[in-house]
């Protein structure tokens, strides 16, 4: 039985290393591979002349000037990077307690998006909504009497949904993790006019140790000083937790799902592919990429290995895609073979 169902078979007779003995055979018996089309690359923009600044917890990744994001896409799209996810680091005077910033229709993140999809319109553009790089005290939503209150926030969200979708952005992607909320994007978006615009929902996403160089880079980390968010976002001992999360994400609308973060998710990647056959995307956040980066810096790994090494590790527990700011080189290093 076994042996039919697998093709097992007897040594000497079966020898599993024939398969691996030269490189087109392993090319060939490959049940996964990596492709360009299967990256989304966040990017970060700022309000500074500076036309790329480096954030020292995540070496090799800028924030960008308007104008230097617009290349940054550029370079994206010609390595056939579908979607990129702008992030948006807001100067400290523009953040209030009601994020009031996330609304305004001219705000860095609609700026930066009118721009991209002026200079490249085939290019996908994705906008998170969460007021976490707007608010002053660095919650995604708004806090009353020092609790983040859900239905009020929904509010807020779904007008920030709606000034990024009139911006032209094509994928509205709620990280904030408020019930109800895709619903509700959902309900806006359509109201505006948007019915063409997609929802990939943070739908697992996980009150994680990983966030910390996003944070860095995006600002948010000397308001939340020190403060968690573990009243939204999932704990990490849960798993069926997820499953319900991303059914009433389906449920609301969503068009694709998320599992944030990656890798040490992988199990919640398999179950949410194999339970919901949704469009599933993985984030490899940027604790994961400042982790193996950091050890490449002081040689004790081999950098251009392990992070292949890692993407593949999404594609093969049934990713569709990843999130990665590794993008660019690891696309840029396929298309070279
Ligand atoms: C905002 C948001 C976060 C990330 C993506 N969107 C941070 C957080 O929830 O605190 C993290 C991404 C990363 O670490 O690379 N809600």
């Amino acid at each position: 039985m076994l042996g039919s169902e697998y093709n097992l078979g007897r040594f000497p007779v079966t020898r599993m290393r024939r398969n691996r003995r030269d490189d087109w055979n392993r090319r060939l018996v490959a049940e996964n591979t990596l492709t360009a089309g299967d990256f989304i690359l966040p990017v970060f923009v700022h309000d500074s002349d500076d036309a790329s600044v480096d954030i020292p917890s995540l070496p090799g990744i800028q924030r960008h000037s308007i104008d230097a994001l617009v290349d940054r896409a550029g370079q994206a799209k010609e390595l056939g990077i579908p979607v990129i996810a702008v992030f948006p680091a807001t100067d400290p005077s523009l953040k209030d307690a009601e994020g009031s910033e996330s609304v305004n229709p001219d705000n860095l993140v609609c700026r930066s998006v009118r721009a991209i999809k002026s200079a490249h319109p085939e290019l996908g553009v994705m906008c998170d909504v969460a007021l976490d790089p707007f608010t002053d005290h660095g919650h995604d939503g708004l806090l009353r009497d020092g609790y983040v209150v859900n239905d009020e926030t929904l509010d807020v969200l779904t007008r920030q949904a709606v000034v990024q979708a009139d911006a032209g952005c094509n994928v509205i992607s709620p990280s904030d993790m408020m019930d109800g909320r895709v619903g509700a994007i959902r309900t806006a978006l359509d109201g505006a006019g948007h019915d063409a615009v997609r929802i990939l929902a943070y739908s697992a996403k996980y009150a994680s140790a990983l966030y910390g160089p996003f944070r860095d880079a995006v600002g948010s980390a000397p308001n939340l000083a020190g403060g968690d968010k573990k009243t939204y976002q999932m704990d990490p001992a849960n798993s069926d937790e997820a499953m319900r999360e991303v059914a009433m994400d389906i449920t609301e609308g969503a068009d694709m799902v998320m599992v944030k973060p990656g890798i040490f998710y992988l199990d919640i990647v398999r179950r949410v592919k194999d339970q919901f056959g949704m469009p599933t995307y993985a984030y490899q956040v940027s604790g994961e990429f400042a982790m193996m980066k950091g050890a490449a810096m002081n040689g004790w790994l081999d950098w251009d290995r392990v992070i292949v090494e890692s993407l593949l590790a999404f594609k093969r527990a049934g990713a569709d895609g990843v999130l990665t700011y590794a993008a660019i080189e690891v696309a840029e290093r396929l298309k070279s073979g």
